[in-house]
């Protein structure tokens, strides 16, 4: 039996919102091998004067990843930053309380700067402050040492490491999932967020152009969720620009067909989030809008063994290292797609991690650096994704699901670039049948198929790795599946697909 058409139309007179290049963001954590062996490897064949792999640096570039958030994470919470600067021979070796893990310090602030400036003038850093074991003083000494020219003990600290420019960092994470208890100096919403408006006025007066993001929950599934933001955001909301958010998915059981709907989820944590926020701006009869800085999402599979933290007290231990399938990459796609359709608040995302650590990009020491699966519909989202997001309301066939209940087998967006080009994400949830699709393109000035890529695979657990690196890749879609014909994009998705269609 064959699926219904799906539909939609596109009129750009009907727009979400400006897509902000920080929604391509991702994350650089000293959690497992993300920096050591992955970013940073002295010695290694491909490794550059300052010990930065090349190969990675090439593959970052092409992900184009925007924002990176650095240090964590869990790990920011126990970190001393004065560790991690001045000569590496003098930094000491730490216990990395988050991970078990023996933290050397060869790489840190003045390392990660060259590392941004390598990637390129579209990366910027995300800072994260330690509000677990610190506080107001130690925010604000970083602030000096990585900001302020020179003339200052700190800010001449960093000229006398061999930074004569500050670093200039704009956004700054305040804390890191302050509401989870594993958290190390884990807080109640109360205390955390008199901190966060201590640190935020604090830093507002050392400079206030800062941006700032105040840590939301953890996932929505918190005990805290949504009293834990209307809380904070009731003590900082004037002092403050984002609250965070943060999702993992998962398979659970089996349950293959929830976890394709996971984007239901991130979703509806979004448009919660949005409400809690806009609900503490009206108490509070404010003018001022909070975003969402969504700076932890991804596919995680937090079961498996690989996530587990080492019984030792080990150096750069494998840990968190994913391998994604075909199918992993199709929820990520969706998981994308629904930042985009979010994108008049969404303003910041990042993906985590970048390197090794639940990644886009694996590298083994000494060897090789590759794409996983998922590698593929970020780069791409990040290259066509840019521009204005169209308000996209799909009509589309159904199925049933355990944890959502009845979801759209499509699962859409589209975005209109400067140029007035658009492009069609769009993801099949149907394991076993295609779904027809069709766009009416009614409003816009687009005739003609530029492109369309296909991520889809017979096995839907392909992937790749260390010895078939190249496994998986999108492909063209088949001849005459898809073309424009009397103002409408016609085609047909293949079955447990992600798909981008772009037209001009
Ligand atoms: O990204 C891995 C971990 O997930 C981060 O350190 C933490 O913030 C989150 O729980």
């Amino acid at each position: 039996m064959s699926l219904r058409t799906s539909r939609f139309a596109l009129d750009p007179a009907f727009a979400v919102g400006e897509v902000d290049p920080r929604l391509f963001g991702s994350f650089v954590e000293h959690l497992g091998r993300c920096v050591y062996t992955g970013i940073h490897e002295p010695g290694h064949p491909a490794a550059d004067e300052d010990g930065l792999r090349t190969d990675v640096l090439a593959l970052v570039r092409e992900l184009g990843a925007t924002a990176i958030r650095y240090p964590g994470g869990n790990f920011v919470s126990g970190f001393k930053w004065e560790d991690s600067v001045g000569p590496v021979e003098d930094r000491p070796r730490r216990l990395d309380l988050a991970w078990h893990s023996t933290e050397t310090n060869r790489f840190g602030l003045s390392e990660f700067h060259a590392f941004l400036k390598k990637v390129g003038s579209h990366a910027e850093p995300m800072m994260a402050l330690n509000l677990g074991t610190r506080g107001v003083a130690e925010a604000l000494e970083l602030q000096e040492y990585a900001n302020h020219p020179s003339g200052t003990a700190l800010s001449d600290l960093r000229v006398s490491h061999g930074d004569k420019e500050p670093f200039g960092i704009k956004l700054w994470c305040l804390g890191n999932e302050m509401d989870g208890p594993w958290q190390t100096g884990h807080k109640t919403a109360e205390e955390y967020g008199r901190l966060a408006a201590e640190t935020a006025r604090a830093m507002r007066q050392l400079d206030p152009s800062v941006e700032l993001v105040a840590c939301g929950s953890s996932g929505q599934g918190m005990q805290t969720f949504a009293v834990w933001e209307a809380t904070v955001l009731a003590e900082s909301y004037d002092l403050v620009d984002y609250i965070s958010l943060h999702a993992y998915y998962e398979e659970h059981d089996g349950d293959r067909d929830s976890f394709l709907a996971s984007a239901v989820d991130m979703e509806s944590f979004i448009e919660n989030v949005v409400a809690t926020c806009d609900h503490v701006g009206a108490r509070l009869k404010s003018k001022k809008k909070i975003n969402l800085s969504f700076d932890e999402w991804n596919v995680w599979y937090q079961t498996r063994a690989e996530s587990k933290p080492p019984e030792e007290w080990v150096e750069a231990p494998r840990l968190l290292e994913d391998l994604y399938t075909v199918t992993d990459a199709v929820v990520f796609g969706s998981l994308l797609i629904a930042l985009l359709r979010h994108a008049d608040r969404v303003t910041v995302a990042c993906l985590a991690q970048l390197v090794n650590v639940i990644a886009p990009i694996m590298t083994e020491p000494g060897g090789p650096a590759w794409r996983q699966t998922t590698f593929f519909p970020f780069a791409q989202a990040s290259r066509y994704g840019r521009g204005t997001v169209l308000d996209v309301r799909v009509d589309s066939p159904t199925y049933p699901t355990q944890r959502y209940g009845d979801v759209d087998l499509l699962h859409a967006t589209a975005v209109q670039a400067d140029d007035g080009t658009v492009t069609v994400f769009a993801v099949n949830r149907s394991r076993t049948e295609a779904l027809p699709l069709t766009v009416d393109l009614r409003g816009t000035s687009v005739g003609s198929l530029v492109e369309h890529s296909v991520l889809a695979d017979a096995d839907p657990d392909a992937r790749n790795t260390l010895t078939d690196p190249e496994r998986v890749a999108p492909h063209p879609a088949a001849e005459g599946t898809t073309s424009v014909r009397d103002g409408s994009l016609v085609t047909t998705l293949e079955p447990l697909s992600w798909n981008v269609i772009r037209l001009a």
